[in-house]
């Protein structure tokens, strides 16, 4: 059977410091869904609610329309792999997955045969009699994985999985976490502080700040229609640009307090290449971030600092630090933002 997962107005305190401000959530069944956000926004703890190590102060956790608020963590059904993977060091890797199906008292061969599966999906067949400490931290986070899914949960918990991993290994275990958790069709909670891990990874991302969720959609809808400063400003790189400022920016229809535009939005040219266009406004470049496929121009439009993105095709040559540019926004490219999680800091 599935699960589908409710959150409905949790909230949580710790010493009178609310960390959780109610918070709903509905995740449905079979879903790769992200808590995202800053450090200390409480990705961590609402896993934990969900897990049964922490009580809300107030609401309720569902699975499958039944209240487990009350519910002990054995009795959840729910893996959670944690911050820190916390294998047990002094156990093999076979002792270490199979911990969960000795417990649960299950008989000795389908331990093995379970086992053998498990280590087959993470692609750590062979390494089942090898002490934890003799394996890489890319291996160490396998074995954690397969060590949650060994018990057939019906809900998967991975609380930044991949934080411990280098560039490289990040990627190719990110993608290999999305197919096993397609071809299990496990309903998973993935937690990071990522925001491009989260968009490659996720069906839909939920963006945490402060302890509220501010946004959820797909990643795509995230990115395309962001809404928010804060979540403009955390998923994607952008400039915001406020409405006092519109007219440097030829912005002068636009009805919105804020707007954003993407840096590769903007086209940008050396100055004197062009003739007359609409839709458009000056700047000179400050500074170039070199990123390899990609060139990121800091450009001053009068006061105001921007960024411009441009594509590194082998035949792109670079506009040098200095040069006066002419700049154009296509319309569609102007993403409105209706509301501010900045702001209310303040
Ligand atoms: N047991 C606890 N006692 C007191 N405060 C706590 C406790 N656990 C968490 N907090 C506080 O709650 C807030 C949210 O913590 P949480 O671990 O959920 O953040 P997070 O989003 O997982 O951060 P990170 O990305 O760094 O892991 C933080 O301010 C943290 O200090
Ligand atoms: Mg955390």
């Amino acid at each position: 059977m599935g699960s589908i997962l409710l959150f409905n107005q949790v909230i949580k305190s710790y010493d009178g410091q609310t960390v959780l401000h109610d918070i709903s959530i509905k995740i449905n069944d079979g879903e790769l869904f992200t808590f995202l956000g800053p450090s200390g926004c409480g990705k961590t703890t609402l896993l934990r609610i969900l897990a049964g190590f922490e009580k809300p102060d107030s609401g309720t956790i569902e699975i499958n329309g039944e209240d487990i608020t009350r519910v002990t963590p054995e009795k959840r059904h729910i893996s959670m792999v944690f911050q820190h993977y916390a294998l047990f060091p002094h156990m093999t890797v076979f002792e270490n997955v199979s911990y969960g199906l000795r417990v649960r008292g299950v008989a000795e061969k389908n331990i093995r045969a379970k086992v053998a599966q498990c280590l087959d999906m993470v692609r750590l067949d062979g390494f089942a009699q090898r002490d934890i400490n003799e394996l890489s931290g890319g291996e160490q986070q396998r074995v954690a994985i397969a060590r949650a899914i060994a018990v057939d949960p019906g809900v998967l918990l991975l609380d930044e999985p991949l934080s411990n991993l280098d560039a490289r290994l990040r990627e190719t275990t990110k993608m290999e976490i999305r197919e096993l958790q397609k071809s299990l069709g496990i309903t998973t909670i993935f937690v990071t502080h990522d925001q491009q891990e989260a968009m490659t990874i996720s069906d839909r991302i939920a963006v945490f700040h402060s302890g509220r969720i501010v946004r959820t959609g797909s990643p795509q809808d995230i990115y395309n229609q962001p809404q928010s400063d804060f979540v403009a400003g955390f998923i994607g790189e952008s400039n915001i640009i406020e409405k006092k400022n519109f007219n440097r920016f030829g912005l002068t229809s636009v009805e919105a307090e804020m707007v954003c535009i993407r840096p590769q939005d903007i086209r940008i040219m050396e100055e004197t290449q062009v003739g007359d266009l609409g839709g458009r406004f000056t700047g000179r470049i400050i500074r170039i971030e070199f990123r390899g496929s990609a060139i990121m121009y800091h450009v001053l439009v009068e006061t105001i600092m921007i960024k411009v993105m441009v594509f590194n095709t082998g035949s792109y040559r670079s506009i040098l630090p200095g040069t006066a540019v002419l700049m154009i926004v296509p319309t569609h490219a102007v993403k409105m933002i209706t509301s501010s999680n900045i702001a209310r800091e303040n």
